[in-house]
């Protein structure tokens, strides 16, 4: 078989985003333009022959091609091993796994996340590394530099492998080995949490869930788990086959994209549960009958609720969150008496605290929640640790979570996005702002005092790496903030995003609906702001 080298020109728009490479199947299908992107991945490596890559994705359109091409490019490259999910198929939270517990050199993970997918719809390339999470920015950032520079690609000439049948096959002199895409996964849920007791549980028959896997790649997940090991009955988990086009759908787990779950939970048959988790399998929404769990709510009960479940039975070393999700989880990591870490959005700065036993929980407010089991987040292990607390505490999702509110005070929360805004004007808001931020400093709106107005930035405690322009945050006396920030994934202009947080320690005050109570800050972040002028938009696109 012959390796062939092909010259090539760099495509300037190759910079990794909050979550790898991500833009639409038309561009990913440019002459080259895959093919530059995994070269400059397998370029920016070291040592990296004869070694063991994981490879799979959320099943979306283009993935199957996609396949092909990085294994004739890893067996032109020299890689001894490649262990791809079965049909193609990975989870982002089931390829950490595989990294780690086959302890390879990395991985590559074909995902657009929640993205819809499809011939026009988003496509995309993560990186992940050895300890199975995504690449930190000093990789990416020489993934970039390679993508800028490169001239020439490997590929073999070689016909197509079989990735639907498992076992070994050669390309070239590289394995390729199918592996199941979710023995390993439901093997560390099981090591993790009472199996026994939630089967028990499901199977009571006073305790009804509902799983929507939105045509997106948890649904093999889900009827292995949910299904088969754990005794659900068949019907269980929605949606529950990959589609290359996730059935049209927006596979975003939040109130609006998952509309039909929403329906249902909300709905007059409504089970006690209800969840739903992403395209590529790593973020999930939690809802109680008639009842939504805030993200940053889910990632403070998980927290508090710890030492029920098997796998963090001896205790949390510290928790870490993302800057815009809530200070809800703060709270109970100083009644734990363990430390909180404040980190920029993306899971990536996880990965270091994780590595440094610094941290057993991880969340973020976009539906994020995760542990150092792996370096990714996860959407099935959330949904595990709720039923897991479920049935141990035998309360209802809203008992479970107003007691928290009683016992720490309630953060309301919410996120206001504005997508698709034409990305200079965006650029405006976030220049103006900028140049406002060092006079707001002591400045009153209504009941609110400006306490600290600044551009977030981060300082890893770990590598001492430093990450600027994180977001904008306004943070008032009473504990309320207001954050902004552009979205680092977006594929179609800017999207805005304004986080929204106020504090409420007396239980009579804590059943509005956030919306009401979050009213004035909603008005200052648009009297600071200007999003209504500058976005021409009169309401936000989602509202979380
Ligand atoms: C969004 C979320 C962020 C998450 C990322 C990948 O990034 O806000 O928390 O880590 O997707 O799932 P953003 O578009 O805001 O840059
Ligand atoms: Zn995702």
């Amino acid at each position: 078989m012959n390796v062939c080298t092909l010259s090539t020109h760099p495509f300037n728009d190759q910079k990794p985003g909050t979550s790898g490479l991500r833009k639409s199947v038309p561009v990913f299908q440019q002459p080259h333009y895959l093919e530059n992107f995994i070269q400059s991945i397998f370029n920016s490596l070291q040592d990296y022959k004869g070694q063991t890559l994981v490879l799979g994705g959320d099943g979306r359109y283009y993935n199957r091609e996609a396949i092909q091409i990085i294994l004739k490019m890893a067996a032109a490259n020299g890689f001894g091993r490649i262990k791809v999910g079965q049909h193609g198929i990975l989870s982002t939270p089931a390829t950490s796994v595989a990294i780690r517990k086959y302890q390879t050199f990395g991985g590559i993970i074909l995902s657009a996340s929640h993205n819809p997918a499809g011939p026009t719809e988003d496509f995309g390339v993560k990186y992940n590394i050895d300890n199975g999470g995504p690449a930190p920015e000093k990789v990416t950032e020489a993934i970039y530099a390679q993508s800028q520079a490169i001239d020439s690609y490997k590929i073999l000439d070689a016909s197509d492998v079989d990735v639907d049948n498992l076992g070994e096959s050669k390309l070239g002199e590289m394995v390729v080995e199918v592996i199941d895409s979710v023995s390993d996964y439901a093997e560390l849920m099981e090591s993790l949490f009472d199996f026994d007791r939630i089967h028990q549980f499901l199977t009571s028959g006073h305790f009804g869930m509902c799983f929507d896997a939105l045509h997106a790649v948890t649904g093999p997940y889900a009827h292995r788990i949910f299904e088969q090991l754990l005794g659900a009955p068949t019907g269980t988990v929605r949606n529950g086959t990959p589609l290359e086009d996730f059935g049209g759908g927006h596979p975003d787990p939040n109130l609006v994209y998952a509309h039909d779950l929403v329906k249902i939970v909300f709905g007059e048959q409504a089970p006690d549960f209800g969840a739903a988790s992403d395209g590529d399998g790593d973020r999930n929404m939690i809802l109680g009958r008639r009842f939504f769990v805030n993200p940053s709510d889910s990632l403070a009960v998980l927290a508090a609720n710890a030492k029920l479940i098997p796998g963090y039975q001896g205790g949390l070393a510290g928790i870490a969150r993302s800057m815009p999700t809530s200070q809800a989880a703060d709270r109970v990591a100083a009644k734990l008496g363990i430390d909180c870490y404040e980190t920029p959005t993306g899971w990536k700065f996880f990965g270091n605290l994780m590595d440094a036993g610094r941290v057993t929980l991880c969340g973020e407010e976009s539906f994020g929640t995760g542990s150092n089991h792996i370096r990714e987040k996860d959407g099935l292990w959330a949904v595990l640790f709720w039923l897991n607390i479920l049935a141990v505490r035998q309360q209802s999702v809203e008992q479970i979570v107003r007691n928290h509110w009683q016992t720490y005070g309630r953060n309301y929360y919410s996120r206001h996005d504005y997508e698709a805004v034409n990305s200079s004007r965006a650029d405006t808001l976030m220049e103006n702002l900028h140049k406002i931020m060092p006079t707001l400093k002591g400045k009153s709106f209504g009941r609110y005092e400006v306490e600290y107005c600044d551009d977030f930035s981060y300082t890893d405690p770990i590598d001492g790496s430093v990450s600027q322009h994180q977001g904008i945050r306004i943070g008032f006396t009473d504990g309320s903030r207001i954050v902004f920030r552009l979205s680092g994934t977006g594929t179609h202009g800017a999207t805005l995003r304004v986080y929204l947080e106020s504090y409420e320690p007396d239980p009579a005050y804590q059943s509005l609906d956030p919306q009401v109570a979050l009213k004035e800050l909603i008005a200052l972040a648009d009297e600071v702001a200007h999003i209504h002028e500058l976005t021409c938009m009169a309401e936000p696109t989602v509202i979380t």
